[in-house]
């Protein structure tokens, strides 16, 4: 006799373990780990509310009739307390096994699902995880393409915490290095002029690492073909002259660099300046998105400085580095490109330093997995640091586990002609600019939804649909999918987008507001027994049962969007349920009350399902 612990929450992970049993008892000689029971939604409600596909496949791999396989996988099958029988008439076509769950098996799990934590239990082994994210760098605006690794790296953050795990968030802050000497070395020649840096903006900050970065550009090679074609000679005395303030102003910066590298008081003040001013506008941003990047997270490229020469130190010593043409590199499998992990010139670099980030992350923070939110164009980048980092076992935790990495690349925001998104002079578009445009937008359209709103309500509404419509159209794309940027698609109240889930969540709970105005006993629905008899309330308990297996799938794969198409389904199955079953007038008390708490089972995973994507919801619209 199966117990409550046979059956999980999730139908579907109750259907695959009886499924499995079943296949494997019918079929004792498969290896029960290549057991695959193909359970999905059914495609026809009519015959049932999931099928299993399994019988097709399996009677390939068994050289038998498929009819025959389905046949003696139900003639094992024990779904006792889960589903209906199945017999051989609810073998359908070429032997698709339709299951109908029990309406009381359905409700007893529902009332499992209706705790605090929604039915998702802490592991019992907790995971450390460190995710990678934001990673701005110094001197330089959040430009769109911060947006990705911000929102999905937190949203993927958010999930593992609710999951359960421990999770450290890090902002590997690009804040070191010669392009911020350079910027540096601008700063302190402007103090010089007499500026005062004390009121310097992160626009001007960005002016300023533009310039830095033209005026340390050498146009060596168009020299060179000058000479060699024979230009006009006032142009070559020209040029050679530019090339000459070019490679001065790189003296300069580098010289800036060793300064800064020795703990110089004028150097570190102005880089101290500089990040100051950074992090400031970056983590404004980050609370603006209701992404929780704090100044707690932040563990930039400086962090490690001291921790470079010790690297290096250890793979040479222990033959895991090795020379080529006057450059450290280490080999990694299956890469034709070494990972570099010192220039001839014996600068550090980019590599080096994630090679540092893995040994402290997993070596001291423990961290069993890593995850970096980072744009496609690093993958080469990260396949190198893993391999060497491997090779060096700095991806070991203390107790020894090999932590997991991974390079969680996400597509690009392209503009409406379908090349990456920027303003109309082609420069980076600001994130700011971006979050302001969103909140006004949304402002408009809450106003011509909502007239009877005065100003002072309206602002935090628009905020939260302005913030959600951004959000949300980043986080429920596929994250390796590029997507085409459109306000007027994302901030469209029907159809899969922020604004109509907010909506959903609203009208959920203001459903709550006319019961408590008819005197409904509102403490008395969190108790009232569950009857799910109509399509549309087995519809919405289903979708309901499915919330902590759609918050696993996404944490495995760190993809949200998996968690967004949730969001949404519920949505529209609350939806149906609403149109078709009466709440507050339904014919008995009973259903009434049944009703009710299933509307309050919706608000609260909806409520939940969208803070854990990082959207915060609101009272009204
Ligand atoms: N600052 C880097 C960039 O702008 C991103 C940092 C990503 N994280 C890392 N551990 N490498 O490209």
């Amino acid at each position: 006799m199966p117990t409550a612990h046979d059956i999980s929450i999730d139908p579907l992970e109750t259907l695959d373990a009886r499924f499995r049993a079943a296949i494997g008892a019918a079929f004792p000689e498969l290896p029960p780990e290549g057991i695959e029971t193909h359970i999905a939604p059914n495609r026809q409600p009519k015959l049932g509310d999931f099928q299993s596909n399994a019988a097709m496949p399996l009677a390939k791999k068994l050289g038998k009739n498929p009819r025959e396989v389905a046949a003696s996988v139900v003639e094992h099958l024990d779904l006792a307390g889960v589903a209906e029988p199945v017999t051989a008439e609810a073998i359908a076509g070429p032997g698709f096994i339709n299951i109908r769950l029990l309406g009381d098996a359905m409700a007893a799990s529902l009332t499992r699902l209706d705790t605090e934590r929604l039915g998702v239990e802490p592991p019992e082994r907790p995971m450390t995880v460190v995710v990678d994210l934001c990673g701005v760098n110094l001197a330089k605006q959040m430009h769109v393409g911060h947006l990705r690794s911000t929102v999905i790296g937190d949203a993927v953050a958010r999930l593992y915490e609710r999951l359960g795990h421990r999770v450290i968030r890090q902002n590997h802050v690009g804040d070191w290095g010669l392009p911020i000497a350079m910027v540096a070395q601008k700063l302190v020649e402007l103090q010089q002029g007499g500026r005062d840096l004390a009121n310097l903006s992160m626009d001007e900050l960005n002016v300023l690492y533009r310039s830095a970065q033209a005026a340390c550009k050498a146009e060596k090679a168009a020299l060179a073909l000058t000479m060699k074609v024979g230009g006009h000679p006032k142009a070559e005395a020209e040029l050679a002259l530019r090339i000459a303030d070019a490679e001065e102003s790189l003296e300069r910066a580098k010289q800036r660099l060793v300064k800064l590298q020795s703990g110089d008081a004028e150097s570190v003040a102005a880089w101290k300046r500089i990040y100051d001013i950074t992090m400031g506008a970056c983590l404004a941003t980050c609370a603006r998105l209701h992404a929780n990047v704090t100044e707690a997270a932040s563990a930039g490229e400086s962090a490690y400085r001291d921790e470079l020469a010790g690297v290096i130190d250890d793979l040479v010593t222990r033959g895991i580095a090795e020379e080529d043409g006057g450059a450290l590199i280490v080999r990694v499998d299956g890469l034709k490109e070494p990972c570099i992990v010192r220039k001839s010139d014996g600068g550090y670099l980019y590599a080096t330093t994630d090679l540092a980030a893995i040994r402290r992350r997993a070596g001291v923070l423990g961290a069993e997995r890593i995850v970096y939110f980072v744009d496609a164009r690093q993958s080469l980048h990260f396949r190198q640091v893993f391999g060497a980092a491997h090779r060096a076992g700095y991806d070991r935790t203390p107790a020894g586990e090999v932590a997991q990495l991974s390079h969680a690349v996400f597509g690009t925001i392209l503009g409406e002609d379908n090349k990456p998104f920027k303003s109309r002079s082609g420069e980076n578009v600001k994130l700011s600019d971006l979050i302001d445009e969103a909140i006004e937008r949304a402002g408009r359209t809450v106003a011509e939804k909502n007239p009877g709103l005065s100003e002072a309500d309206r602002a935090p509404i628009a905020e939260a649909v302005g913030i959600a419509a951004l959000k949300y159209t980043d986080l429920s794309t596929e994250r390796i999918k590029d997507y085409v940027f459109s306000f007027d698609r994302m901030l469209a109240f029907e159809g899969d987008t922020g604004p109509y889930l907010l909506y959903a969540v609203v009208r959920t709970r203001s459903i709550f507001r006319k019961a408590a105005e008819a005197g409904v006993d509102l403490d008395a629905v969190a108790s009232a027994p569950l009857m799910l008899e109509e399509p549309a309330e087995r519809t919405l308990a289903l979708a309901l049962l499915r919330y902590p297996g759609a918050l696993r799938a996404a944490g495995e794969s760190f993809e949200p969007s998996r968690l967004c198409a949730y969001v949404y389904s519920l949505a529209g199955a609350f939806s149906s349920f609403f149109d078709q079953c009466p709440v507050l007038i339904a014919d008995t008390q009973a259903k009434k009350m049944s009703r009710l708490r299933l509307c309050s089972l919706t608000a609260r995973v909806l409520t939940d399902g969208l803070e854990t994507l990082g959207i915060p919801t609101v009272e009204r619209m």
